[in-house]
């Protein structure tokens, strides 16, 4: 796909590279960083510390937190009274103690004493009877009680930890799948202990990896049960904690069912499943593999999707060729009248809890991560993503 101009394509790659933006309404960094100025006539931004308050098209307002509201003396002090237990250390679990530790805050870490996580948490130098301890000890040690099991184990292992959440103790989750689909999960929190959750959009990795370069991952926050009157305070601050650039709030609720979906339309399933149909129709055609690949995945990831990221898929029917311009202008809603009926389904098999037993019934098999390993390897020798391997070879920084 060509730029429009050559100076579109200029601008392009300097916005690639970090650089100023072609115009500040792009930005849409910039609704939060503006405050009480009406942006356009639909959205409403208004800054209070570091708080922000989002109106758009009506919706009622949102409320934006921002790491600047707690700067790390303030989370320490905030924190000083408290053991901050994370049970659990796989993707989540690394990534939150690690920065957590790195924010200086008291975090332990209780995971099932030599399974796997127990080795990892021994490699990124958490000590045995300091820090780390099994999931029993840590839930008994800790006044915040961060369950970052997978979801098929908090359900599994709630018999065991439910009698140890006492009062006075925080129970915190990274997903409102537990206890949301309760009379699948059996997962019932106490009625008498704070509940909260912080959601990062994101992997584990990248929940670490953005902290440690000083930016921050995006995540949402809700409240289940405020007993104390401090929860909604208490989510934000640990938000920061866990290492959250800003947080957004929401509801158990309406976090599961955003996530779930997501995960299986254009995040992950849905963008697959187009890569494939492109790629196979593209393969049936004659085109050779690198040059399916490349008008497939490559062009997409590293020219497209970077600035449709920054500056909006509306900038990319600015930034683009007449030819791609009007093109993309007359299929997209073939795509989308094809794809909403999907999109539908997909939607109401989250709600109804179809896809939280099909993941209870499938990841709480004993040999689950045998047959998982099973797809996997199907994924991988996909020749889609064989030739993916190789095309990235050419990358100039891969040489
Ligand atoms: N991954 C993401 O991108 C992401 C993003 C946002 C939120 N979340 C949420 O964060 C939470 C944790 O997810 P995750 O991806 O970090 O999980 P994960 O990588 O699958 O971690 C699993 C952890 O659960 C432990 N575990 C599994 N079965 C167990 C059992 N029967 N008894 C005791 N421990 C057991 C594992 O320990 P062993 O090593 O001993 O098996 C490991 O420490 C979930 O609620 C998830 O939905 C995840």
């Amino acid at each position: 796909m060509a730029f429009r101009t050559s100076t579109a394509r200029k601008l392009a790659s300097s916005l690639i590279c970090n650089s100023r933006p072609l115009t500040a309404k792009r930005n849409i960094a910039l609704l939060s960083k503006v405050s009480s100025q009406p942006l356009r006539s639909s959205t409403q931004v208004t800054a209070i510390r570091g708080v922000k308050q989002i109106k758009f098209n009506g919706v009622d307002s949102e409320t934006v937190y921002e790491r600047s509201d707690w700067p790390k003396e303030k989370l320490q002090d905030y924190f000083k009274n408290d053991t901050l237990a994370m049970i659990g250390y796989g993707s989540q679990g690394y990534g939150q103690g690690l920065n957590m530790r790195d924010n200086g805050l008291n975090v332990i870490v209780g995971v099932r004493k030599d399974g796997a996580s127990w080795k990892a948490a021994l490699e990124d130098g958490w000590v045995p009877g300091k820090n780390l301890f099994d999931v029993k000890e840590a839930i008994q040690k800790g006044t915040y009680i961060m369950n970052l099991l997978s979801d098929a184990a908090q359900s599994e292992t709630w018999p065991e930890i439910k009698p140890l959440l006492t009062k006075g103790k925080t129970l915190y989750f990274a997903h409102g799948f537990s206890p949301v689909f309760k009379d699948l999960t059996k997962v019932e929190p106490p009625k008498d202990i704070d509940v909260i959750l912080v959601a990062p959009k994101g992997s584990g990795r990248t929940v670490r990896s953005l902290f440690k370069e000083g930016r921050g991952i995006n995540a949402s926050y809700a409240v289940w049960n405020d007993v104390s009157g401090k929860a909604h305070e208490k989510a934000q601050a640990l938000a920061v904690g866990v290492g959250a650039g800003y947080i957004y709030q929401t509801t158990f609720e309406k976090e599961v069912n955003s996530d779930l979906y997501g995960e299986r339309g254009c995040l992950m399933g849905g963008i697959h499943g187009m890569f494939l149909a492109q790629y196979e129709v593209l393969r049936e055609n004659g085109h050779s593999p690198s040059e399916a690949f490349n008008e497939t995945v490559e062009e997409a990831t590293q020219s497209l999707y970077p600035l449709v990221g920054k500056y909006g898929m509306d900038y990319m029917y600015d930034a683009c060729s007449t030819t791609a311009r009007r093109g993309a202008l007359d299929w997209y809603p073939v795509f989308k009248k094809a794809l909403k009926p999907v999109f539908e389904d997909l939607y109401a098999s989250v709600k109804n809890g179809s896809e939280t037993q099909r993941s209870l019934d499938f990841n709480s098999q004993p040999d689950y991560r045998e047959k998982l390993e099973s797809e996997l390897v199907t994924i991988r020798n996909m020749e889609i993503w064989k030739v993916g391997k190789e095309v990235r070879k050419l990358r100039p920084e891969n040489n």
